[in-house]
């Protein structure tokens, strides 16, 4: 973007070259790769996935499609019960600290690592029994978000269920930093949305929403969060 300045004194205008604000894909990347280059993060599985893994053994799930898989502790964890795993995230330096991890668990034969955006991604159709999203589709405005939400559902085979993680209003970070839309924000490091249960309840109406509740936990960080989780099911017909 060039800005022209005015000739006051008959000079030829000066050509001011204002900085380019980085798409917010391309911070989003940057801050985990910071995040995962700064912090060695658990092995342990998230508990939410733990808790919530009979589900996917009751929806007789096969296989499973990671989006935002981090450093791979919940691909891992699937893979080590029985699982194939299509794990997706963008970022290299967690991509690194995973490609270690599934190797030196023995789960490169269950774990498919791929660096990729998965917005920019084919997800293909009826192609996976479960999508998992654990807190890696809060960096979105409402309609990319729902976008995102229709090509799950086609992304899963009938009876497949997602299974995600978001931020919920009540969230200690709601309102904090500069507002983008209603119910966005970014506090410095990149945007994050957050939904009332109404909302998503909304945004979900084409699956069956078998749990939809509050959940508090601490994050990757060790900061305090309440998010929603979901688990929905996509109608057989
Ligand atoms: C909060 S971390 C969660 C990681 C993992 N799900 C977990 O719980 O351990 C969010 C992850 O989503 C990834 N991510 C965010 N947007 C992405 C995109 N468009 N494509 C690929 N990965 C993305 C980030 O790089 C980061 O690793």
């Amino acid at each position: 973007m060039t800005e022209t300045g005015t000739a006051l004194s008959g000079k030829p205008p000066l050509t001011v070259q204002a900085a380019v604000p980085k798409p917010a894909s391309e911070r989003v990347q940057d801050e985990w790769n910071k995040k995962f280059s700064e912090k060695v993060l658990p092995d342990e599985p998230d508990k939410f996935i733990v808790e919530n893994l009979h589900y996917l053994k009751e929806m007789n799930c096969k296989n499973v499609l990671d989006l935002g898989s981090g450093t791979g502790r919940d691909a891992i964890f699937l893979a080590k019960k029985g699982f194939t795993v299509t794990a997706v995230d963008f970022s290299e330096e967690g991509n690194k600290i995973a490609r270690e991890r599934i190797e030196r668990n023995n789960c490169t034969q269950s774990v498919s690592l791929l660096s990729d955006d998965f917005t920019k991604m084919e997800l293909g159709t009826e192609s996976y029994d479960c999508v998992l999203a654990n807190k890696s589709l809060y960096y979105f405005a409402l309609d990319q978000f729902q976008g995102l939400v229709r090509k799950i559902l086609a992304a899963l085979r009938p009876g497949g269920i997602f299974v995600m993680r978001t931020y919920s209003i009540e969230d200690p970070q709601y309102r904090v930093g500069k507002k983008l839309e209603d119910k966005m924000y970014d506090a410095g490091d990149h945007p994050r949305r957050f939904y009332t249960k109404t909302e998503l309840q909304d945004i979900l109406y084409n699956f069956n929403v078998i749990t939809l509740r509050k959940d508090v936990s601490t994050n990757l960080l060790g900061k305090y969060q309440v998010m929603w989780a979901v688990i929905a099911q996509k109608p057989f017909h």
